[in-house]
Order: structure tokens, then sequence, then C-alpha cells
């Protein structure tokens, strides 16, 4: 009886191990699959050209009307960004010409000082402009220009780059995704204080920003005399000690790509621990692709936002898979597989029907269903232009590890 237990214990550890094998197998896309992404995608944003004023830049598909924004609104660099992705991928040189005319309203903003948001709105469009077309004298003066008028933000006593001109000196999470910029413009020649202020910042961040369980605040507001921390609270989350996805996202993004630029490895410990906060939270749903808030699902009938329960934020889920991408090179063994499943989960979920829209629909963006604002009751169940950037970068990625590639240059 011990025996044919025991045999029976044996054969059924050895199906559950194929049966996890052929899962992983199957989950694993391979470069046909991405590449039919982004030949879709390559369509699809040439829609969203059409769509497009000459002055102007793509920002959200709302109630069936195109909305667009300012050079000066923080999503500006996106969609150029994205263009350039695609044109990288591609080589159509339609949608380097598109870039292009969108870098040129968009040079200006290398010396607005009244923003965080010059990573966002300069490092995705030029930065990826000069990479990509190789043309320094072109874009290199105007991403100096630019990581000077960030790093004007910077102050030595709260050590950390201010984020909005409004409350005593506030600083987001976000910001965290801002500091490539920095760390990349000194490389390039700018002023090496430029890298020490990325890693100031990022320290202040680790050091205010995360609570015990690794979920992080939106918002810290420090007191601008002394660097003594005000309060701890939200502008884009459900309410103060609410963990607000893409904030998650950001600090996951932010902390990995902070471990590549700087080798330091308590940058990549720490983003292992957001990971598991992120990936072990009890609603995270199935198909990967969070809540706008990680607490939503649980809001009181009383609580202002408990009509939004259920919605999720597709952008969050398209930094994710980019992020846990680029965490899959930076770990070894288990760890690196289970990165790569997840990222390779999400980019499935992503591209099917659920999440992906039809050619022509949705304003020609790519992805439905992102959370601009609920606070603000600002894009909400929207295409959004970082949704798409960051899905077509984790698209980018995905293809260069599946080659053999060296995955960010
Ligand atoms: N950086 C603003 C946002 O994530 O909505």
């Amino acid at each position: 009886m011990d025996k044919r237990n025991h045999l029976l214990k044996t054969l059924l550890i050895v199906t559950f191990c194929f049966s996890l094998l052929n899962a992983k197998a199957q989950t694993r896309l391979d470069t046909a699959f991405i590449n039919q992404q982004l030949n879709d995608a390559v369509k699809q944003i040439k829609v969203l050209a059409t769509k497009t004023p000459e002055h102007m830049l793509p920002r959200t598909f709302d109630k069936g009307k195109s909305v667009h924004s300012e050079t000066g609104w923080w999503t500006s660099g996106f969609y150029p960004g994205t263009l350039l992705y695609l044109y990288e991928y591609s080589n159509d040189k339609e949608l380097l010409q598109l870039a292009q005319q969108k870098l040129k309203i968009l040079e200006k903003e290398q010396f607005n000082e009244t923003t965080h948001d010059l990573g966002f709105m300069l490092y995705c469009s030029f930065g990826n402009a000069m990479r990509i077309t190789g043309d320094t004298a072109a874009y290199r003066n105007i991403l100096l220009t630019g990581a000077k008028s960030l790093a004007t933000r910077f102050s030595p006593i709260t050590k950390a780059i201010r984020s909005w001109d409004f409350d005593n000196f506030p600083v987001i999470i976000d910001n965290m995704m801002n500091l490539e910029f920095l760390t990349r413009a000194a490389r390039l020649g700018g002023d090496k204080k430029l890298y020490d202020i990325a890693v100031t910042h990022a320290n202040t961040t680790m050091k205010n920003h995360y609570r015990k369980d690794m979920s992080c605040y939106h918002v810290v507001d420090y007191y601008p005399k002394d660097g003594s921390v005000i309060k701890k609270k939200t502008n884009q989350g459900a309410f103060d000690e609410s963990a607000w996805a893409r904030g998650q996202a950001w600090g996951l993004y932010g902390y990995t790509m902070m471990y590549r630029e700087t080798g330091d490895k308590k940058y990549l410990k720490f983003a292992n621990k957001i990971a598991k906060y992120i990936l072990q939270h009890p609603n995270m749903p199935k198909d990967l692709v969070p809540y706008w808030d990680f607490d939503a699902p649980n809001l009181a009938d009383t609580s202002k936002y408990a009509a939004y329960r259920t919605n999720r934020d597709v952008s969050t889920a398209s930094l994710m898979a980019s992020a846990f991408l680029e965490m899959s090179t930076q770990v070894k063994g288990k760890l690196s597989t289970q990165y790569f499943d997840i990222a390779t989960n999400i980019i499935k979920n992503l591209s099917s029907s659920t999440y992906k829209a039809a050619l022509a629909d949705n304003g020609g963006y790519l992805l439905k269903y992102s959370v601009g604002n609920i606070p603000a009751k600002s894009e909400i169940d929207v295409p959004l232009t970082y949704a798409d950037y960051y899905y077509v970068e984790a698209l980018l990625r995905y293809k260069r590890l599946l080659d053999d590639k060296k995955m960010i240059d």
C-alpha cells in the first residue's frame, strides 16, 4: 500500500511538473506573434496621425472625440516616442517624418522649468530620436538643455526634485521616471551633477514614499526650508493610504531603471520587493491588468469612488510588462523566468481583443481601458498615449530578447 501511494505521489508530481513545463511553453510568445502586434501598431498609429492636428499632440479619445494637447502637457513625448519605436521596428520613413514634425513643435519645451515631467516629454521623444537615427548633432543640445531645466527643480535641502508648483514641495512617485533623462544627459557629456541629482532623488524617494508593505504613497509633501515631511497623501489614488496602481508601476519601472543606470544593487533589491507587493496583491486580477487602485475593489459604498471599484488601468499593465522584461534580465534562475512569464502573460492579454482595439477603432490608439485621473473625473476608461508607448516598448523588448539581442542600449 505504501509503495502504491509512493508511486501515485511520484506520478502526480511528474504530471504536475510536465503540465507546468507545457504551460510555460504555451505562454512564450514567438517572433511571428510579436511582429503581428507591431505590424498592427504601425497601421493603427497612422490612423491616429490622420486625426492629429499639425500643432497639437494626441492625448486620448473620449466619448467618440479625439482629444489633443499642447506641447507643455506631460504626455507630449509619448506619441513621437511611439512613432520612433515603430520606425525602429519597421524602417517605415513615413513614421520618422511624422515623428520629426512633432519634435519640431516639442523642441521649445527644453526651456520649460515649470514641470518635472521633462523626462517623459523630452527623453521618450528626443532621446529615442537620437538613439535610433544616430543624429547626435540634431538632438544632443536639446537633451542637455532640457535636462538642465529639469535640474533647476532640485533642492539640496529636500534632496529631491519638486514635482508641482502648488503645495509646499510636493514630490510624486511618478518623478522616478524622469531620472533616466538625467543619468543619460550626464553620460552624453552634461554636468556630472545631473547623475548625482538622479541618485539623490531616488534615495530620498526610497526613504519617504514607501510603506512597510512596499506599497507607495503617491505624493510626499516636504517642508522646503528643512526638508522634513509635512504630509504623505494621494492625488490620483482612491485615498491617502491606498495603493494607486500606476504609482506602484512607476516605482517598479523607476527602480529597475535606476539599477541599470547605476549598477547599485540596492535599487534591484528594492524593485524586487515592489514586484512582490504587486504580484502577491490579493486584488490583482487573473489577467494581470490591475484595477486603477489596488484598493479600489474594497471601497465602501460610502466612498466617493465606489462607482469605480472595477475600473482597470491598462497603462499600469503596459508599464509592468516593460519593467518585468527588464527585470528578467537583471535577476537569475526561477525569478527571471517568473518575471519573463508575467510579462509574457500581460503582453498576450493586452494583445487580445479584450484590450487591443480593432484597426481604425478607438480613435487610432492601440489599447483601450486606461484611467488618467479618477478623482479629477478625467480620462476614465479611455485610451492613453502612455499605455500605447509602454506596450510598444514591451513588444520591442520582447523581440530583442527572442533575438538574443541586448535589450537596452
Ligand atoms: N504622471 C501622471 C500620471 O501618471 O497620471
